[in-house]
């Protein structure tokens, strides 16, 4: 469109509705904080509220959407946002679990399907992905995102950009997708949700802004700052990041949006000492969009007044907003993709997605004596524990639109698959209560059978927004229970489902094998059931290392190293109380079959500068079952300038292995990707040995290993 449009109308508008498309307010129902808005149609109507957020469904948008477009002076269509995170109607895995796939090609199916589901409802714009790198569980947003890693973080921003965007925006089935939460929440100071950050500008590049830069080059829309400071500057008013880095270094050219009332709450903040003085430090630190804090509406008129804003750069922000509104095609067509009242979402076309996404995010983190695949004839089963059979749990911390009664519980999973076998269940124990009549029936209906199932974790609001924990624990009386369950001495195996890694090395002593379970949605039964039959071979593998006690935090694989690294010397870098190991290393995973890796080859071994390493090697199956591998791909350069991690994760590779199968999988290394901020903080590939280090994990006792050498200067 025409920037003619745009002119034409911006010519029109008064300063009262420039602002009003400034002005994001929730409708409907009000999730995350302070409940602000109510009815907004007398806003829409006067033109001052310019898009919404938690508005879906046929009815309700065609209602807002018509107020606007045909009773407000301008009739500029709204855009329609909502918390598209994993999944719509259909609920996909939380991403911590969808990341465990480390498959891009999924992770850009499921965002596909939830941009279907929600633009059929209305919905033109969605706050995901999340790529806040968290490398502290205490942290509930830990859950929202890819894990721990960058790499992994660029690679899922992307793919979950492509997915939500398709090709182009104005295609119906789209929705313009958001990145967030930019940049560092995930460094919240003790895992605490909403408090400070602190950060070289070293790890800040390394680590933080990566994932952000990949979303930006994949054409994401929008951005949303962080509610948090950034050494004392709060994200929602951080014009060097915001413009500097983010518009001229990374090109970025779509909208920032605020986060919910992150405007106002630079007041609190310490930064402005009213409504006027935090509307100007947003507006000029290039936040265009205030989301539900009213600073915009009520305070820039002032900071206009006052000298504190210009009205130029207002007009800038207006100008994005109707950018994006052209982009998405709604002033051509504002009810874009609404399906008719009577339509069915499409809930069940997706069901199949949902079945694998969610069978290849679960983790099977131990498995003695190959307890699993549950055999073949007829048992005698009890499913034990509070999350056997909880339909709003297993949907996780974003649901979207899903509802309760579309999940399949692990219960209703497990006895669809194997009516041959007497499936009991009881409870036992609430997740953070107790259970009414005590244990005693569980333990009964366990003790009597051949295999014990025992379901327990985290509640599903118990990670997510202001969800932190100071413990890693299993929460209530759970670890009670499982202790007594276990003591019994049955065959068990432990589904776990939380939004984060739970530091129990307890139960991984006593348990026969864990399953990590995440939340996995809508079709989370008919997955567990796959894979515990062994339909499906488990292959989800840990997108964050697991500790062993949360003394640990943040405990991650990319570390650098200590002058004095841990040993059996007194002063040496580690605890007198507990390994420095984790419990379980980042990549992590079993699978049915058993995997031999042998015989590394990288070539060439001096390769140029502009040239692409091929990193090879060959996987056995020695076991009797499939195996579904992923192989990881990390380097290190020991010897450089500054140094350099332990371990950087630049690839991984998903290959199936029938028993007795032997096959070479390769990895494409560009040593461009070799490069890395010096000492002044510019990029460059510097000259030296890089050591190349391949296997199933970030555990290095189990890496095979090469070294390449790049020439000095060379080509
Ligand atoms: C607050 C959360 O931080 C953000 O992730 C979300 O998109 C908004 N609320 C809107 O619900």
């Amino acid at each position: 469109m025409s920037g003619s449009r745009i002119d034409a109308l911006l010519s029109e508008m008064t300063l009262a509705e420039k602002i009003g498309q400034l002005n994001m307010l929730a409708a409907g129902f009000s999730v995350t904080g302070p409940i602000i808005g109510g009815d907004a149609t007398g806003a829409v109507r006067e033109g001052r509220a310019g898009s919404l957020l938690n508005v879906f469904g046929p009815s309700s948008v065609r209602d807002i959407q018509r107020v606007a477009i045909e009773e407000s002076r301008l009739k500029i269509p709204l855009i329609l946002g909502f918390d598209v995170v994993h999944g719509h109607r259909t609920v996909f895995p939380v991403p911590l679990g969808e990341a465990a796939a480390f498959d891009p090609a999924l992770w850009e199916a499921t965002a596909r399907a939830s941009a279907r589901e929600a633009a059929a409802d209305g919905v033109a714009l969605t706050f995901a992905p999340m790529l806040d790198v968290s490398r502290d569980p205490r942290w509930g947003r830990v859950v929202e995102g890819p894990g721990e890693d960058p790499f992994v973080h660029a690679l899922f921003g992307a793919a979950k950009v492509r997915g939500f965007q398709g090709d182009a925006l104005d295609d119906p089935s789209t929705v313009a997708a958001t990145v967030k939460h930019f940049v560092g929440y995930g460094a919240a100071a003790a895992g605490r949700d909403y408090a400070s950050t602190d950060m070289s500008e070293r790890t800040l590049r390394e680590t933080y802004l990566p994932p952000f830069q990949a979303a930006i080059a994949a054409g994401c829309a929008a951005v949303m700052p962080a509610f948090s400071d950034l050494s004392g500057v709060p994200m929602t008013a951080n014009g060097p990041l915001l413009t500097s880095w983010l518009r001229r270094e990374a090109g970025f050219e779509g909208v920032v949006i605020s986060d919910y009332n992150a405007v106002a709450e630079l007041v609190a903040h310490g930064v402005a000492t009213d409504l006027a003085e935090a509307a100007a430090l947003a507006l000029r630190a290039g936040v265009d969009v205030d989301m539900m804090s009213g600073a915009y509406e009520r305070g820039l008129p002032d900071a206009l007044s006052r000298g504190l804003v210009t009205l130029a750069e207002i007009e800038t922000s207006v100008r994005r907003v109707l950018q994006l509104k052209e982009r998405l095609g709604l002033f051509d067509d504002p009810m874009r993709g609404l399906r008719d009242q009577g339509a069915a979402p499409l809930l069940a076309e997706h069901r199949p997605l949902a079945r694998e996404a969610a069978r290849r995010s679960a983790v099977l983190l131990s498995n003695r004596n190959d307890i699993l695949p549950i055999a073949a004839n007829p048992l005698r089963i009890a499913m034990v524990g509070p999350l056997g059979d909880a339909p709003t749990d297993m949907m996780g911390s974003w649901s979207g639109a899903g509802e309760a009664r579309d999940s399949v519980t692990f219960l209703r999973g497990l006895r669809e698959a194997r009516p041959d076998c007497d499936i009991g269940y009881a409870r036992g124990v609430g997740v953070d209560e107790a259970e009414e009549g005590g244990p005693d029936a569980a333990l009964e209906l366990a003790r009597a059978a051949d295999l014990v199932i025992l379901a327990i974790g985290e509640a599903r609001d118990m990670s997510g927004e202001a969800a932190s924990r100071t413990g890693l624990d299993l929460p209530g009386d759970q670890a009670n229970f499982a202790r007594a369950v276990l003591a019994l001495g049955r065959p068990t195996v432990v589904v776990l489902s939380s939004g984060r890694p739970l530091a129990v090395p307890w139960l991984f002593e006593r348990a026969d094998a864990v399953l990590a379970t995440w939340f996995l949605g809508s079709e989370a039964g008919h997955a567990l059931a796959d894979l515990l039959t062994g339909r499906a071979a488990p292959s989800g593998r840990l997108p964050l290392t697991w500790p062993r006690s949360v003394g640990q935090v943040p405990i991650f694989f990319g570390e650098r190293p200590s002058g004095r690294p841990a040993s059996d010397g007194h002063y040496t870098s580690k605890y007198i109380d507990l390994p420095t190991t984790p419990l379980f290393a980042f990549g992590h995973g079993l699978t049915y079959g058993h995997v031999r890796y042998a015989s590394l080859s990288v070539e060439p071994s001096r390769p140029r500068r502009d040239d692409a390493i091929s990193v090879s090697v060959e996987l056995a199956n020695e076991g009797v079952h499939a195996a579904e591998e992923t192989v990881f791909l990390f380097v290190r350069k020991p010897v450089s300038r500054v140094a350099r991690p332990l371990l950087e994760l630049k690839g991984f590779l998903r290959m199936g292995l029938e028993p007795g199968e032997r096959a070479r999988g390769v990895l494409t290394l560009p040593v461009s990707a070799l490069a890395f901020p010096g000492p002044d903080l510019t990029s460059s590939v510097e000259p030296g040995d890089y050591e190349i280090l391949v296997g199933p994990s970030a555990d290095r006792t189990r890496l095979l290993r090469q070294v390449v050498h790049i020439e000095e200067g060379g080509a």
